[in-house]
């Protein structure tokens, strides 16, 4: 990665009328819904920016949509790239980077992730308050990284308390059950084993999935304040461990993505 690289695409997305976005989303499996919401909406397809990740065949339909929602101009990363899919840390985590050099102030995140506390429930959803990386390598290690800021970047309080204390508001005041727990990131795409669900509960994980890690890790080495939801599409329970059902994890996070809409865009009319 280099910042010429970065430049071209901030160039192509600011050509299109990208303009000072105050805030960048990323929207997780199943949870593209809030697109909708997006008025005057400008496209941005990830095949046609320059140096983004070339999208995967599965992917295809991975797109930047810029635009306002309650008045705010907002980038919104319908898809995001994920290890499993054969990409690396610097390529899954390019878009947030870019998102930052076109303006943004703050960054929300929403994953689908399997509840590994088992106090929470398929459909719930879980405010991030922290994590564990266990997707064995960071987006920080690479040689010139000290030309983007600094190496040893400080994760005492990755998630911003700020804004998690007012999504955790919204949620009480719309009704809305909101947990709270520690995700880890696994590389995937293979499910866990039973073991391997009892260690990642031995850990201290309340949630586990694929994504987000590095996203927040990038974020906080660009000292972007970051909010994280996951929507919980299953139970990881090893004593009690049913075969997955990728089928139902999209239909529970479908079902579930109007409550992820209503948090995120009650938070944005309050920034
Ligand atoms: N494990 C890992 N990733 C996931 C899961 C899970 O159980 N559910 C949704 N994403």
């Amino acid at each position: 990665m280099t910042q010429n690289q970065l430049d071209e695409s901030v160039e192509h997305l600011k050509s299109k009328g990208f303009s000072t976005p105050e805030i960048g989303i990323v929207l997780g499996t199943g949870l593209g819904q809030l697109v909708n919401e997006i008025e005057n909406p400008i496209e941005a397809h990830y095949n046609h920016i320059p140096y983004f990740p070339l999208a995967t065949v599965e992917f295809h339909s991975g797109k930047l949509v810029y635009g306002t929602i309650e008045g705010k101009k907002v980038v919104v990363m319908q898809g995001r790239f994920h290890l499993y899919e054969g990409y690396d840390f610097l390529d899954i985590t390019y878009p947030i980077r870019v998102m930052h050099q076109l303006g943004i102030k703050k960054l929300f995140i929403s994953n689908a992730a399997g509840a590994i506390n088992l106090d929470f429930k398929k459909g719930d959803m879980m405010l991030i308050e922290d994590h564990i990386n266990l997707q064995g390598g960071s987006p920080l290690a690479f040689k010139n990284v000290g030309e983007f800021g600094d190496r040893f970047v400080d994760m005492s309080e990755p998630y911003d308390t700020e804004m998690s204390e007012k999504i955790e508001k919204i949620a009480n005041s719309e009704g809305i059950s909101l947990q709270k727990g520690v995700y880890v990131s696994v590389v995937g795409p293979q499910l866990e084993t039973k073991a391997e669900y009892r260690m990642l509960k031995t850990l201290g994980a309340d949630a586990v999935g694929m994504s987000t890690v590095p996203e927040v890790i990038v974020a906080n080495h660009l000292h972007l304040p970051i909010v994280a939801v996951s929507v919980l599409t299953d139970e990881c329970d090893p004593d009690n461990l049913a075969p997955i059902n990728i089928q139902e994890i999209i239909e529970i996070a479908g079902k579930t993505e109007p409550k992820m809409v209503t948090l995120f865009k009650e938070l944005i009319k309050e920034l």
